[in-house]
């Protein structure tokens, strides 16, 4: 398998993106009338030898289609250096055979051995404190660590080799939710140095620039004299800081990458290669590693936050949390899968409430709406020792009763089945849905920049984020969140929010797309910053003015208790963040105004044909998404895409021939679609409802 590297720091680097490889379709590793699979967490290692088969019997029982092996195993697969014991891993995987289950085995280097840490304690993150995680946790090695890559590497070659060609097992996860960690070991201090000399083509005045280096008489003369930033120190350069998490989230791609050519180069072709990533969006690793065959996500809903709709809401928690998650993760790669969703309660939560009885089946569903190839519950049994105790699996801790969301799973698996036998592989797509389609340009790198120069502590980027997300689920539209790889001309729509560091190849291919017949809408805090995060030498925001047709002559944030509002179309709309006081050019339509300060009357929100597209630009950041879901509404209402006006908190998606809707919110609405045949449940959704029909 060849793949590009954006190690080679070519443009894909300097952009924060990468250019993605020519790697075969995913499709290919799962049957399409299959549809999805569901499988389960099983830690043998835990648990008598006696019951494995039981347990795996009742796996089997309960409808699940794999169980996932071999997670925090490294010590027991490795006990001593160089020295394997597969035997009790053999003896799981024949098990699970026997009972008919494919297997997806993981690599364990979330947890090393002791003896690796005390042998070579190097390999344990050094804090910026100067504190030193020690074993007896996890996730405590370092990636910028050679020595310990080295020792993963051979024993993932030695797992590869073992299971690499059993026709059961179906796939491999790197790791565990794989996270940037900010390492000041002296290994990482040199190797961010030698990424920086490859950045900037061993040109110190180069990085001089870059960093603005000038400014306080910050100026190196050699990369030697470079220290990783002291991320809670006052004033710390933010370009450097820049720079630093693009280099920490390269550091643990790279070892995600090596992880899985290891795998590749060792396993059967039939075998996937994906990892188990938590959804925050401003981790960059997520988008950088190429040698993972598709992406996938893991998700917890009930944990005391998360208040969703009505007093009780927090039982279900918030639509946009699946929601976004499977239109974050399903583009990358076309294809992808959830690693692990809540069965139950929870341990870690800041409270830990029973989630709503059916929530658990929605959850499943919903994940399943988005296209997901497979939904893998976290765990199994119940722990009876350890950091996770109290945490709900499938069965309860005396290791057989079957839980709540247990029973839920089972019912999932027995009406997959209905949709299974309805499956038309011609079944066409659902044309007002697909006629939604909108696409979302976001960049993380705009979200480390922003939020640690928000200019009003009122400013939240993925907030924003969600202004816009939110009123377009309500519509009904599928959403692909995409980064400045894909072909912008697939979407009549395109938002942009505050998409803030810009180049002008980015601001060119904008103007194509609209000039071809693209919608594009942009927002407050867009394109004044180059990719180093350093304001151009021009008017604020001027790369963009011929875009938007229209100057932006300055922009305001208000206080907290002093909100303004937006007039448009006869409705106020509070503001309180972020506003740009906007100057049209002829041709430009106004479609909202400020009100009550000294720029009252002054455009908000602007509109204009460009080409055979328009653009639409919204100058400020609504309190409450009202005023964003407003303008949306309109610039569809004139692009004539019919849209849905659905409740919060009721989201209704379509895939393989099937529409499928959930309903968070807390009361019973009636679905606005006209379905052929309802295979699970009816036209009346009620909460914590799944309905499933053809059309
Ligand atoms: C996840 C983690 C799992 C397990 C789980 C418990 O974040 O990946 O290994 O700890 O939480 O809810």
């Amino acid at each position: 398998m060849k793949r590009i590297f954006c190690m080679l720091l070519g443009v894909c680097c300097l952009s924060g993106q990468h250019a993605r490889s020519q790697a075969q379709d995913p499709q290919r590793f799962f049957p399409a009338e299959q549809l999805a699979t569901t499988g389960v967490y099983y830690y043998p290692e835990h648990w008598d030898e006696s019951q494995w088969e039981r347990d795996l019997k009742q796996i089997k029982d309960l409808g699940f289609g794999f169980v996932h092996f071999a997670e925090f195993a490294w010590a027991q697969l490795e006990p001593r250096p160089g020295e394997y014991d597969f035997a009790w891993l053999d003896k799981a995987v024949e098990l699970a055979k026997a009972q008919g289950l494919k297997i997806v085995l993981c690599t364990s280097t979330a947890t090393p051995p002791v003896w690796l840490s005390r042998q070579h304690p190097d390999i344990l993150i050094l804090n910026e404190d100067g504190s030193r995680w020690d074993h007896g946790a996890r996730q405590h090695p370092t990636a910028s660590n050679e020595f310990y890559r080295r020792y993963s590497l051979r024993m993932i070659e030695a797992l590869a080799k073992r299971y690499g060609h059993d026709p059961a097992v179906i796939g491999w996860q790197l790791d565990n939710e794989p996270r940037v960690a900010f390492d000041h070991n002296p290994e990482a201090q040199q190797r961010f140095r030698n990424w920086l000399r490859e950045r900037y083509r061993d040109d110190i005045a180069a990085l001089n620039k870059a960093w603005g280096t000038a400014f306080w008489g910050q100026l190196y003369s050699d990369f030697a004299q470079i220290n990783i930033p002291r991320m809670t120190q006052l004033f710390m350069n933010n370009h450097q800081i820049l720079d630093y998490r693009r280099f920490a989230s390269h550091e643990i791609a790279s070892f995600l990458d090596e992880q899985a050519k290891v795998l590749h180069d060792n396993i059967s072709p039939s075998q996937w290669v994906t990892t188990n990533y938590i959804p925050n969006y401003d981790d960059g690793h997520i988008r950088i590693a190429e040698e993972l065959d598709f992406h996938s996500y893991t998700r917890y809903e009930v944990y005391g936050e998360n208040f969703g709709v009505g007093r009780k809401g927090y039982r279900l928690s918030h639509v946009e949390r699946i929601a976004l998650a499977n239109d974050f993760f399903r583009p990358i790669d076309g294809v992808y899968g959830v690693m692990e969703l809540q069965p139950g309660q929870v341990n870690w939560g800041s409270i830990n409430p029973q989630p709503l009885p059916g929530a658990v089946r929605m959850w499943i569903w919903h994940v399943f709406a988005g296209g997901s190839k497979f939904i893998c519950t976290y765990r199994y049994r119940q722990p009876l020792y350890g950091t996770e105790l109290y945490h709900y699996g499938i069965v309860g801790p005396d290791g057989v009763t079957v839980t709540p969301g247990g029973r839920e799973y089972e019912q999932f698996a027995r009406e997959l089945e209905l949709l299974r036998k309805e499956y038309d592989p011609k079944a066409k797509p659902a044309k007002e849905y697909e006629a939604r389609r909108t696409a979302i340009l976001y960049n993380h790198e705009n979200t480390w920049e922003m939020e640690r120069n928000r200019q009003t502590r009122l400013w939240n980027t993925l907030n924003h984020l969600s202004r816009y997300y939110d009123p377009l689920k309500r519509f009904g539209a599928p959403v692909d969140v995409i980064d400045e790889s894909k072909p912008f001309g697939d979407y009549r729509v395109m938002i942009a929010p505050a998409y803030q560091q810009v180049d002008r190849q980015l601001v060119e291919s904008w103007k194509n797309y609209v000039e071809q017949g693209g919608n594009l809408v942009l927002s407050v805090r867009t394109g004044h910053k180059d990719r180093n995060g350093q304001l151009f030498e021009a008017k604020y925001g001027e790369k963009i003015f011929d875009l938007i047709g229209a100057e932006i002559e300055f922009y305001d944030h208000l206080l907290p208790h002093t909100p303004d509002s937006i007039a448009f179309e006869g409705a106020r709309y509070p503001w309180v963040s972020w506003g740009e006081i906007l100057a049209p050019a002829a041709g430009t339509e106004t479609w909202a105004t400020y009100e009550g300060d000294f720029y009252a009357g002054k455009p908000a929100v602007i509109h204009r044909k460009l080409g055979k597209g328009t653009v639409t630009y919204v100058g400020v950041d609504s309190q409450d998404g009202r005023l964003e879901e407003a303008v949306l509404r309109k610039l569809y209402g004139r692009l004539g895409i019919g849209i849905l006006d659905l409740p919060e908190g009721v989201n209704i998606e379509y895939r393989d021939g099937f529409g499928i809707a959930v309903n968070y919110s807390d009361r019973s609405y009636t679905l606005p679609v006209k379905a052929k045949k309802f295979l699970v449940g009816g036209q009346e959704l009620p909460t914590a409802g799944v309905s499933v029909f053809t059309y």
